[in-house]
């Protein structure tokens, strides 16, 4: 469906046209004086350059050829030549009624028959999630939803670090805590048993152990790398050790994803990109890419245009050992074969920026990719605390997952309890769900790759732009529809809005009305932070509406059931709205 802002600068391109001027002169915004008009052109000022005619004259003949037209209520040339545009609530309750109608809401497939790859999440088996983990996962999700919505094919991958130096730490750990493990007797010729001789709460005691090992015993650091480098070449009772971690650690962390409401469609990792490898490198040996440096093989991506010196990729480290950059290239391998993407997206901290030019570059040069595959990547900023450093625990440590996740839901918890008569249990599940919306929305609202600040008390509040706001928004209308459908009216004959002229209704179905735009730019632009300020926006129209009309005193019966249909496509609209963020709304709250 054609947008709102598109519909009407195409009377206007008409209007330009018609008078002898350039097209693109026709192109109409948002007011930015809503006091004075809804939407304003400003074509005359620059036409008035380009014709050597004074602007205001300009903007007359144009009003002159749009005439009386139906879309508007009023178009108005002032000084020195901006055209301000009020549109007729008819024609905006048409729009908003075709855009119900749509089961899109008005929003283009513009992802049909294309595939993307969103590679987010990015947790490394056998250490715990922790706050820096939500960032990808969070925002990742999201990305992923607002792609599918538009109609991609979505496949997200959790490329989970799973053969990189924690494995041998453990296994080295292990060695000197049991070394009568049948794992570590070189006679023994298997097969190795299925049980896995440690359980998860070993694990999570026993990685710390081996990481604070290594960071002072040099020598134990060096056969944990020698056996993540066996592990890698495949040594059959490494390899039975490694699986055993996997697969205590990997429903583990199944779990806390899910506890996010984070889904996941593939559970693959670094270690799946092993069969690509060895044909990769050759490949990129012969095509003469490939060469030779200090021992190790690399990839020169330096362009002419770089403002800045970048070293090459490293393929191959001088012990024959795959880097990050060899699993990611060979990921990407694996990702072309299997599902032939129009684009892979990728979600890691903004440190990670040399990393991934490197492989897009190399990617691009060695035709592992074709030249309109895209390759891109959201950087995200650093999460902080209300310090402005860094978020931490109260002593100082990193701070798990879990338990920010259930901080967030206690603060919830404690203002449900404060606020209001329920039973603690409803009180609980209610607050997971707002809890979730209140964390993801604090992420989500700001521009990814910015630093946010982690702020609990903020985040949870009910009043302004939050993720409890948007939520409160919605169980009012709930509540709203539920009393109509009390009162013995239906709520499902008809979602036709009919004229409603008042201004609050007007506002409300402006902003209604921008929602295809809005999804597609933030699919197009990566941008879910575009939604939130759109349902903030939204929200804030709503409550407006809610606080200026009576609707279920509205003696009216048919200008009752126009505003409890816009009430529907209010909810409607939110609704795909805090599912593409991710998240849900409770029935009350
Ligand atoms: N496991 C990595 C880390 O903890 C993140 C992985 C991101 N994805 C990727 N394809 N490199 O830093």
């Amino acid at each position: 469906m054609k947008k709102l802002i598109d519909v009407i600068s195409e009377e206007f391109k008409k209007a330009f046209t018609e008078c002898g001027y350039d097209e693109k002169l026709g192109k109409v915004t948002v007011s930015n004086r809503p006091d004075l008009c809804e939407y304003q052109c400003n074509g005359a000022m620059a036409g008035a350059k380009m014709y050597k005619k004074a602007p205001i004259m300009i903007a007359n003949e144009v009003l002159e050829k749009i005439g009386d037209n139906n879309m508007f209520s009023s178009v108005e040339a002032v000084m020195p030549g901006f055209i301000n545009i009020i549109l007729n609530p008819a024609f905006v309750v048409s729009y908003v009624n075709d855009m119900v109608a749509d089961d899109k809401l008005g929003a283009d497939d513009i992802g049909k028959g294309e595939t993307v790859v969103v590679d987010y999440g990015g947790a490394n088996v056998a250490k715990p999630l922790h706050v820096g983990h939500l960032r990808p996962a969070v925002i990742g999700e999201s990305v992923k939803r607002i792609y599918k919505f538009m109609g991609y094919d979505t496949i997200g991958d959790v490329h989970l670090g799973d053969w990189g130096l924690q494995m041998g730490l453990i296994i080295m750990e292990l060695k000197e805590r049991q070394p009568d493990l049948c794992y570590f007797d070189e006679s023994f010729e298997g097969p190795y048993p299925e049980e896995a001789p440690f359980t998860l709460d070993d694990l999570s005691e026993i990685y710390p152990a081996a990481s604070a090992k290594s960071k002072e015993d040099a020598d134990f650091k060096e056969a944990a790398q020698l056996a993540t480098v066996k592990i890698q070449q495949g040594y059959p009772p490494y390899l039975a050790l490694w699986k055993h971690i996997m697969n205590i650690s990997i429903p583990d962390l199944e779990k806390n994803y899910d506890n996010l409401d984070v889904h996941f469609e593939l559970w693959k990792g670094e270690s799946d990109a092993k069969p690509y490898i060895e044909d990769m490198v050759q490949d990129m040996i012969d095509k003469g890419l490939a060469h030779e440096s200090q021992g190790a093989l690399v990839v020169d991506i330096a362009e002419e245009t770089d403002k800045k010196d970048y070293p090459p990729c490293i393929i191959k480290k001088s012990d024959g050992a795959s880097l990050y950059a060899t699993t990611d290239l060979a990921t990407i391998v694996q990702r072309v074969k299997d599902y032939n993407p129009s684009k892979i997206v990728y979600l890691t901290d903004k440190r990670q920026e040399l990393h991934f030019i490197q492989v897009f570059r190399v990617a691009k040069k060695a035709g592992i990719v074709s030249e309109s595959t895209e390759l891109d990547r959201i950087g995200f900023g650093t999460m902080n605390g209300t310090d402005g450093k860094p978020f931490k625990t109260r002593d100082g440590g990193v701070m798990r997952l879990e338990m920010l996740v259930q901080n967030i839901e206690d603060a919830v918890y404690e203002k449900i309890m404060a606020n209001r008569e329920v039973s603690e249990d409803e009180a609980r599940a209610t607050s997971k769900i707002v809890g979730l919306a209140a964390l993801k929305y604090g992420d989500l609202s700001n521009q990814a790759s910015k630093d946010y600040i982690f702020d609990i008390d903020r985040f949870t509040s009910f009043e302004g732009n939050t993720g409890p706001y948007i939520l409160y928004t919605i169980v009012r209308i709930k509540s709203i529809l539920e009393k109509y459908k009390e009162s013995g009216k239906s709520l499902d004959d008809t979602d036709v809005i009919n004229t409603l002229e008042d201004a609050a209704s007007k506002e409300l179905m402006l902003s209604l009305a921008k929602f295809n735009e809005t999804v597609e730019d933030a699919c197009n632009e990566i941008a879910p932070h575009k939604i939130c300020q759109f349902i903030y926006d939204l929200s804030n129209a709503f409550n407006h509406f809610y606080h200026e009309t009576k609707i279920l005193s509205e003696e009216d019966a048919e200008k009752q059931k126009s505003y409890i249909n816009l009430l529907k496509a209010t909810k409607t609209v939110l609704e795909t709205c805090i599912d593409m963020l991710g998240f849900t709304a409770p029935e009350k709250m």
